[in-house]
């Protein structure tokens, strides 16, 4: 068993193997979708919404982020760990620096930020004091207010312009990992191939480097509720372990997301 670093995400991407990654905020999750083979395992601030029952991801402290980790950092021992650093944590650099350090310390191998040029020094800050980073574009859901819902970004070719140009220069401030959430397939298709980074898409298209989806709605946990862009592998495969099997042989495969999970 060899553990997943930055530098395996790399590689994979250059070999065209696709990364898979789930949410989990337990220990036993983690170990089942490490034993599984998930490449990597993110600690979301997507917890506000499906274990706390908020409607957004706006109350997650840090804490609570670092105590999800410490769990999880106890089940996986192959899967990268990354740790969201939820809404404010990252405001300023010297409040990230303190923050990412405690959910390096809960056990996290990566943090992931919200926002594009904005965040370039805080990225480089990070980097630079040992801490991977993994950027996140598109449907950032902590500016849910700001965009007034969850809604596709990136349709107008301003803003598709920007998602590239934000794109390139977290790139070159450091970051390792990318995750694009509810964008154009096209678009995010031609941000996976203009940069060296693996790219991660949720709602993104199948053209990326690998897929991330929130556990519970792979699951269809949320019964009346279950996103265009996932899909409830349980109720195809009647069985957990055979679900995330499924997923992980549909991403490498390419056969997940199809169109229907995906947006123009
Ligand atoms: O919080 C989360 O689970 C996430 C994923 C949707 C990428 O950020």
């Amino acid at each position: 068993m060899k553990k997943v670093t930055t530098s395996t995400l790399k590689k994979m991407k250059r070999d065209g193997d696709k990364i898979t990654v789930l949410t989990a905020y337990d220990a036993s999750f983690a170990k089942l979708f490490d034993e599984q083979g998930v490449d990597a395992i993110l600690i979301g601030d997507s917890l506000g919404m499906v274990l706390q029952g908020e409607d957004s991801t706006l109350s997650v402290t840090t804490d609570d982020i670092a105590y999800h980790t410490r769990a999880v950092k106890l089940g996986a021992e192959r899967a990268l760990i990354v740790a969201d650093m939820p809404f404010m944590s990252y405001a300023t650099k010297e409040v990230a620096y303190t923050n990412a350090a405690t959910l390096m310390a809960a056990g996290a191998h990566m943090v992931k930020i919200e926002g594009g040029s904005w965040l370039l020094e805080t990225v480089s800050g990070l980097v630079e004091r040992g801490i991977p980073v993994c950027g996140h574009l598109g449907l950032t859901p902590q500016s849910v207010n700001v965009f007034g819902g969850f809604k596709v970004q990136g349709r107008l070719p301003e803003q598709a312009q920007k998602m590239i140009d934000d794109a390139k220069a977290l790139e070159a401030a450091g970051i390792q990992m990318l995750v694009l959430e509810c964008v154009p397939s096209a678009l995010a298709a031609e941000i996976s191939k203009s940069i060296d980074v693996p790219v991660i898409g949720i709602g993104a298209g199948a053209n990326t480097d690998g897929q991330v989806l929130v556990m519970h709605d792979m699951f269809g946990i949320s019964a009346n509720y279950m996103p265009k862009f996932s899909k409830n592998y349980l109720a195809e495969h009647h069985d957990i372990r055979a679900s995330v099997k499924a997923f992980i042989e549909e991403v490498k495969a390419g056969t997940f997301p199809g169109p229907e999970h995906s947006f123009e």
